[in-house]
């Protein structure tokens, strides 16, 4: 029998990569997204890879009503992953209420809605960023969490609060966050991937849109970290890798393989690059001179983070396994489909 799971934020970078996997892997999907950072196309791209097109509602989560409504229609789920979000980091600076209604009310609104029908396993897309600037490296789940710098990172920081407290009052309920470092790259067949709207706050869709010519050059915030050549390290994973992990995590809550009924993962690959890294690697695998420009540092950015993948790899059974080169050509072959319309 095909397990369900709703998959929030569906249409979505990560949550399209999700839902191939999921589909591959003999799960059947619901998709709920609103469209707002997104296209309802990704479905028919779902549908070339997999062969299933996946049920689609387009729903705002922030709406109850109507959110409660699909849920009654879907009681027989198993699991929900929520990737439904917003996410830019700026934007949520500037725009720090409608940060805190989109990602929080639309995180009530769907644990309610478990609730309501007995739903009682969740994924929730946490961010490396509640780790804040850490004072040890690698970063382990036993690192503090601090108060991000911007109010996207805090909504991070509070869903997993609230995932805690909810958790403390329902003893059928099993969560699990999975806290993201740097996920960049595209799926094997150039058919989905990250598709940023307006202009890209992350490093990988900036420099495949300088490459392609959209953006004039790159921006490269800081060579003056205490770091080997200056500019700040992060560990970026494959976006299938991360996928995967998704998978991973879906089974071990319908399986109850859970020591604790909500468990926090770190995803990442254990390894740090810098960002001329990235560009060099960039620079080898696209054969390109990428037109870059060092400025200042960007307000916010820590100097280095990278994950200890002890965790996951014990408990989930996963590691990440594609290299820097592979989620480079990547993202480079998705942004050249792109912009070639095929
Ligand atoms: P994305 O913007 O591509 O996907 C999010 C999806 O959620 C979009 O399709 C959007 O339309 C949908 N959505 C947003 N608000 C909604 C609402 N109120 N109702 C219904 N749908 C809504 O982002 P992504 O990169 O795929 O990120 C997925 C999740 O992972 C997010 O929660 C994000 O915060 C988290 N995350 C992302 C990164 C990253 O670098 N991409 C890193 C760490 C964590
Ligand atoms: C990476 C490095 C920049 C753009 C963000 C969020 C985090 C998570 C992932 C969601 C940094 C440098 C970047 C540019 C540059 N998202 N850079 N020029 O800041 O590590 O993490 O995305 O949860 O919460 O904060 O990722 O890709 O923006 O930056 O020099 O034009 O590239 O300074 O060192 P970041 P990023």
């Amino acid at each position: 029998m095909k397990h369900k799971i709703i998959v929030t934020g569906g249409c979505g970078y990560i949550g399209s990569h999700t839902v191939v996997e999921l589909i591959e892997n003999n799960y059947e999907v619901v998709i709920l997204d609103d469209l707002s950072n997104s296209s309802e196309e990704t479905l028919g791209r779902i549908e070339k890879i997999t062969k299933v097109k996946p049920t689609f509602i387009n729903i705002d989560l922030k709406n109850v009503a109507e959110t409660l409504q699909v849920f009654n229609k879907h009681k027989d789920a198993k699991a929900v992953i929520n990737f439904a979000a917003l996410k830019a980091v700026g934007e949520s600076v500037q725009k720090p209420l409608m940060y805190y209604k989109n990602n929080l009310y639309s995180l009530l609104n769907t644990l309610s809605a478990q609730l309501e029908n007995g739903i009682n396993g969740f994924i929730f897309s946490s961010s490396a960023t509640v780790y804040g600037t850490p004072e040890t490296l690698p970063i382990t789940e036993e690192n503090e969490t601090q108060r991000p710098f911007s109010a996207y990172g805090n909504t991070k920081k509070i869903a997993e609060e609230i995932l805690d407290d909810f958790i403390k009052s329902n003893n059928a309920f099993s969560a699990i966050s999975l806290r993201y470092f740097n996920p960049i790259g595209a799926h094997e067949s150039g058919l989905i991937g990250e598709l940023p709207s307006g202009i890209p706050n992350n490093l990988m869709p900036y420099i495949t849109q300088t490459a392609v010519g959209i953006r004039e050059k790159l921006m490269v915030y800081g060579n003056d970290y205490p770091t080997k050549d200056g500019t700040p390290i992060r560990d970026y994973i494959h976006v299938v890798d991360l996928a995967k992990a998704h998978v991973l995590a879906v089974e071990r809550i319908i399986k109850k393989e859970q020591d604790q009924p909500l468990e926090v993962f770190n995803l990442g690959t254990g390894n740090g690059f810098s960002v001329l890294d990235v560009i060099n690697s960039f620079e080898e695998v696209s054969n390109l001179k990428l037109n870059y420009e060092i400025t200042d540092r960007r307000s916010g950015d820590v100097p280095q983070l990278y994950a200890a993948t002890d965790l996951a790899k014990e408990k989930l059974g996963w590691t990440a396994n594609k290299s820097l080169n592979e989620m480079i050509s990547s993202s480079w072959k998705w942004e050249q489909k792109l912009r070639n319309n095929k």
